[in-house]
């Protein structure tokens, strides 16, 4: 049986605003990397996606392909996404980016006395527009990085309108930090959550198997005595 093909995603996206200053943001990537261990791990083919400045996973068995701004990450999905089974989009993308300007691009912009306006210009959403080409037997899931009293209800939202099979709810401490604490929802009411903190190499254990009992094909999950309970409830 062919393993299934995992694309996962990671790290911050940097757009620049001359050839050495960029806007970016503190993802380390941790969240994407651990996943792709452990799916690798499992016999799983993988395709990390990794942002800049984050560090190379361990496990020499993941195809690692850097990205540096949204646009290059938009390119990647492009041609990566139709060849997997499913896709993960633990990056943090960029949600702005500064509009090309002429004076800042091709070199290093001069420092003046002049207070200096920098113009941004929206990003595309890439999971909502990769998720409008998704087959039928392709699984999607999307993070929402979220203030904690607003988690349900953004990742609710977002669940919906990025169009994703589900989606990993995670408060902003998440960003940065070695462990994670989560709700997963999924498309059709279900959901669940971790038992308090978790690090983000258990975390990934926990969410694979969730992730290996939604695919249409089913595939083996952890062994029994994982460090954690799998279930999930209707909402
Ligand atoms: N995402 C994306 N393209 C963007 C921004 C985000 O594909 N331009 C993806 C992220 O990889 C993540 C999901 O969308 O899987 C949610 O990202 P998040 O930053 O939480 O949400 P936003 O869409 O940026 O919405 P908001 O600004 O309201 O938080």
């Amino acid at each position: 049986m062919k393993p299934p093909r995992f694309l996962i995603t990671a790290g911050p996206t940097h757009e620049p605003i001359d050839s050495v200053r960029f806007i970016g943001n503190r993802s380390s990537g941790r969240m994407g990397v651990a996943l792709a261990e452990a799916a690798v791990a499992r016999g799983w083919s993988v395709t990390l996606l990794l942002g800049p400045g984050t560090a190379e996973p361990s496990d020499s068995a993941i195809d690692v392909v850097r990205f540096r701004t949204c646009s290059d990450l938009q390119s990647l999905l492009q041609a990566h996404a139709p060849k997997a089974d499913v896709l993960i989009m633990a990056a943090a993308v960029a949600d702005y980016r500064p509009k090309p300007n002429l004076a800042m691009s091709g070199g290093k912009f001069r420092r003046t006395n002049a207070p200096l306006v920098l113009e941004l210009e929206p990003t595309p959403d890439l999971l909502a527009g990769i998720s409008g080409t998704r087959g039928p037997d392709q699984l999607f899931v999307g993070f929402a990085l979220e203030p904690r009293e607003d988690l349900l209800e953004s990742a609710q939202r977002k669940l919906v309108k990025k169009k994703v099979d589900m989606i990993v709810g995670n408060p902003l401490a998440t960003m940065d930090s070695d462990t994670v604490e989560a709700m997963v929802l999924f498309k059709d009411g279900r959901r669940a959550d971790t038992t308090g903190l978790m690090t983000k190499k258990t975390f990934a254990l926990w969410f694979l198997d969730l992730v290996a009992n939604e695919l249409p094909r089913k595939l083996p999950t952890t062994e029994p005595n994982a460090p954690f309970a799998l279930a999930t409830t209707a909402r």
